[in-house]
């Protein structure tokens, strides 16, 4: 039964999400679903009273973390029993009994299929004190076609499709979002259009493999495209995709690249192992020299692109000769970024059976070894800009942590990370676009404190969504 005090009022939620940027999409989605229900986000410190977690499966520490969260909240379910806790997203959908057998405070389990269940669950959960879970197979609507409630007004997600045809054996994405299923262009630009309309300056299209794009269609080269399409829409400033398979990284997409000025001059390009054996048993059909030559055909049409990369270390078998082959490609590749993992065995992939698994500490030194040479490859990329003007659109105004307001951050064109120092007198706020000079260099970003000046103001000042109970948890990439 429902406390006097909840019924008197709109029930409050808040959407933690642990994952990449395809699941702080979802989130936005939750979150609409949840407010078109009659739900109300909570305020920034106020104890909400239906929890989400939005959940990732594609590495181990993922796992961990959700557990850690539910036996946080399990202690404020026995203080407060009315508390509701769903679990969402890739993990619930992979893990659905093993959940609610290990946190008991759980009340609803929802997969990646059915957020629209959502609201529904919850009164049946309230309503009979069981926990309702509902995993549904296969895509019933696309999120795209759900409500959002967006985190940022000036920047959006897109989804462009869900799922993928790939079957990499250490990847656990096929197995719990399917096939690749495509959104109709027409929908695509749509969504584009309208968030345009409503003040957007940045697209981000998302999809697990986005360079696919059109092959549930037949159709060619629909990416190029889509990307020139997008990128012609008025008001929109940047356009920004990720992740492409370096397999399907055609001309036409670099061509589009480079002849729409609005598509920004970053790449995120994951190599996952620079040795063409690994390659090969992680069912990644490319090798590196392939990659190596896409890189330098982007470089060639594209001045000053960009390029960051996922790579996983220890997959199983790998050899200090692999190893010494990853280090090779990253020391040529010159990546701005890399995202580096430890390989991570989910059950019910191929490689989690394979039985040459690399030891722990011999995965922990090359892991080092990696992460150094990254380090050592993206300070002396970033040192170049010192000088340099840069474009920054501002994403955050807060400040630094020791209250000084003085501090904006903000993304280059290049998706470069730069702090940028306020004038003086001039309001700042995510969304404005401002040109700086770089004054110093660091290896994950840039500090940009000399000439700042607003060049392309933010007229939006309204935000969206309350980003505020949408928390991200998680990892900065997608999948
Ligand atoms: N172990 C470690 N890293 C993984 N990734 C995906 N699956 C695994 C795994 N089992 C990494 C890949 C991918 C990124 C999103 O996560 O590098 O590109
Ligand atoms: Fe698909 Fe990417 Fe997973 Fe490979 S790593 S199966 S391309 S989602």
């Amino acid at each position: 039964m429902k406390p006097d005090s909840m019924a008197s009022r709109a029930r409050t939620f808040e959407v933690r999400t642990i994952g990449c940027q395809m699941n702080a999409h979802d989130s936005e989605r939750i979150a609409g679903v949840l407010h078109t229900a009659g739900f109300r986000q909570a305020s920034p410190g106020d104890q909400a009273d239906v929890i989400v977690i939005n959940t990732c499966a594609v590495r181990e520490n993922a796992d961990n973390r959700l557990y850690g969260n539910l036996g946080i909240l399990a202690a404020r379910k026995r203080e407060n029993p009315h508390l509701l806790v769903a679990v969402a997203g890739c993990l619930a959908q992979k893990d659905r009994e093993r959940i609610l057998e290990r946190a008991s405070c759980v009340d609803v389990v929802i997969g990646t299929h059915n957020v629209d269940a959502l609201p529904v669950l919850l009164e049946r959960a309230s309503g009979s004190g069981e926990a309702q879970i509902e995993i549904i197979e296969s895509l019933r609507a696309f999120p795209s076609d759900l409500p959002a409630r967006r985190a940022s007004a000036h920047s959006a997600w897109v989804s462009i499709s869900v799922g993928c045809n790939n079957t990499c054996t250490y990847c656990i994405v096929p197995k719990l979002r399917g096939r690749q299923r495509d959104r109709r262009q027409e929908q695509i630009v749509a969504e584009v259009r309208a968030l345009a309309e409503s003040g957007a300056r940045e697209i981000t299209l998302l999809g697990q493999n986005v360079n696919a794009y059109g092959v549930q269609f037949g159709q060619r080269g629909a990416f190029a495209e889509l990307l020139r399409t997008v990128g012609a829409v008025p008001g929109i400033r940047r356009v920004r995709f990720t992740s492409p398979h370096p397999r399907d990284f055609t001309a036409d997409v670099i061509a589009a690249m480079a002849e729409t000025p609005t598509v920004m001059p970053h790449l995120h390009i994951p190599l996952q192992s620079g040795s063409d054996d690994v390659l090969r048993r992680m069912r990644r059909s490319y090798r590196a020299d392939k990659f190596l030559r896409t890189i330098a055909d982007v470089r060639a049409s594209i001045q000053d692109a960009a390029f960051t990369t996922d790579i996983i270390v220890g997959f199983p078998g790998e050899t200090d000769d692999d190893f010494d082959q990853t280090m090779a490609v990253v020391e040529q590749s010159r990546f701005a970024g890399a995202f580096t993992f430890k390989y991570s065995p989910r059950p019910g992939t191929p490689a989690a059976g394979y039985e040459d698994q690399v030891p722990a500490d011999v995965v922990a030194s090359r892991y080092e070894r990696l992460a150094k040479l990254v380090a050592r490859i993206a300070m002396e990329e970033n040192s170049r800009f010192t000088g340099r003007t840069v474009e920054v659109m501002i994403s955050d105004s807060s400040g630094r942590k020791d209250g000084s307001t003085s501090r904006v951050s903000g993304r280059a064109r290049d998706n470069r990370l730069v702090h940028a120092l306020r004038p003086e007198g001039v309001t700042l706020a995510p969304g404005d676009v401002v040109s700086a000079t770089v004054t110093l260099a660091a290896p994950h970003y840039l500090v940009a404190d000399k000439d700042v000046s607003v060049t392309d103001p933010f007229p939006q000042a309204t935000v969206c969504g309350d980003p505020s109970s949408v928390t991200e948890i998680g990892m900065p990439t997608v999948r």
